[in-house]
């Protein structure tokens, strides 16, 4: 499912605003501080629960008031989605008025957020790689989230027993941990495989429109399982007994993967310009949005904050092409309203927002 209208109350700096959002691409633009950020914080919200921002999210409540409130319809299901946030209490989420927990919201209305983490995706460190991978996952397959709970349950419990120093308590939890990592990582290593042939097939449209895009082609990205595949996990997971004994801490495995990004063996974050980085973070997050919904009959809204922002405006029109392939919905911001004009005439239909004038 995916909103068609969002009505916010209290919600950072918004009394009351609502928000027609049943177009396949929306703009949000206008000046520093008017609440662009704001809005696309409370679809995120609305799907998950959290803020892509921030871990407290009694800050989103409007100062001055006691509750935040979000409304979000789906006028293809008839769907009401309700989020409450009062000071100290918990977040509550009701879909047509029943309690729902997180896990079934984020997959009820899954979305995904390219934020300024994500631009510079190759800067930080592996886990925020790997997390963002395992949470498309997680939405889309319940299998894999049971493989997740699996794999980290009995790694804790693998590392709680190699702390006391017991090896052999330590080794009986590894047939559960092989048998949940190795499905791990065949869900990850299929996902990136899959949605690098997407990817490749964007930066293939892009470069016919604009040939700096070219820099996008020939790039390698893999997954790095976190254990020697050659080898497989079971004999990597037996031959570092001494180690992880020594150091007290399981140290191969699933829980230490990540997706590498490289041109001709080098790391794209050593070559690769800001810009440069944060529009392949964009191509990349757009690919896995793209995959996700034809593989799993997802419809996951994209939200994508600040997209000039380090872009020169060369690298923006590599970029507005784009818009004609996306297949979910896209929800962007942008300081001013650049493009208006160059993204009308394709079959999808966009909406511009001037937020100065919501309010
Ligand atoms: N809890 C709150 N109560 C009232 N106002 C708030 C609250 N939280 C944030 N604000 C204010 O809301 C305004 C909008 O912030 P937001 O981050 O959405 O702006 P923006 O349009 O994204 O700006 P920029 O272009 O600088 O990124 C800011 O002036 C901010 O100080
Ligand atoms: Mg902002």
């Amino acid at each position: 499912m995916a909103f068609s209208k969002i009505e916010l109350r209290n919600f950072r700096c918004f009394d009351s605003l609502l928000i027609d959002l049943s177009s396949s691409s929306s703009l949000f633009y206008g000046k520093n501080g008017c609440g662009k950020t704001s809005i696309l914080e409370s679809i995120y919200v609305a799907s998950s629960g959290r803020s892509f921002r921030t871990s407290n999210l009694e800050s989103l409540i409007k100062k001055g008031a006691e509750t935040f409130i979000i409304k979000a319809y789906d006028d293809n299901s008839g769907a009401i989605l309700e989020v409450n946030k009062a000071k100290n209490k918990p977040i509550s989420i009701k879909i047509n008025n029943s309690k729902v927990t997180i896990s079934e919201l984020v997959r009820a209305f899954p979305s995904f957020s390219i934020d300024s983490k994500t631009f510079f995706y190759n800067d930080n460190a592996p886990e925020y790689r790997r997390k963002q991978l395992d949470r498309g996952l997680f939405i889309a397959s319940v299998n894999y989230s049971k493989d997740w709970f699996g794999y980290f349950r009995s790694l804790k419990q693998r590392n709680s027993a190699l702390k006391l120093g017991d090896l052999t308590q330590a080794k009986a939890y590894d047939p559960i941990l092989i048998k949940h990592g190795e499905n791990l990582n065949n869900l990850r290593e299929n996902l990136v495989q899959e949605v690098k042939v997407i990817y490749d097939d964007l930066v293939k449209k892009l470069v016919v429109e604009n040939e700096r895009a070219a820099i996008f082609y020939d790039i390698d990205i893999y997954l790095k399982p976190g254990f020697d595949n050659k080898i497989g996990f079971e004999t990597c997971l037996k031959n570092s007994n001494t180690v992880d004994l020594k150091r007290k801490i399981t140290t191969v495995g699933p829980h230490k993967a990540d997706v590498i990004f490289e041109s001709k063996g080098l790391l794209i974050k050593d070559i690769f310009s800001r810009g440069e980085q944060k529009l392949l973070s964009i191509l990349w997050s757009l690919s896995q949005n793209i995959y996700l919904g034809r593989s799993f009959n997802l419809s996951p809204i994209l939200l994508l904050d600040d997209l000039s922002s380090e872009l020169d405006s060369e690298m923006l029109e590599c970029f507005l092409p784009i818009l004609k392939y996306i297949e979910n919905r896209f929800i962007f911001s942008n300081i001013v309203d650049l493009f208006g004009s160059k993204i009308m005439g394709n079959k999808q239909s966009f909406k511009k927002f001037h937020v100065e004038q919501l309010n």
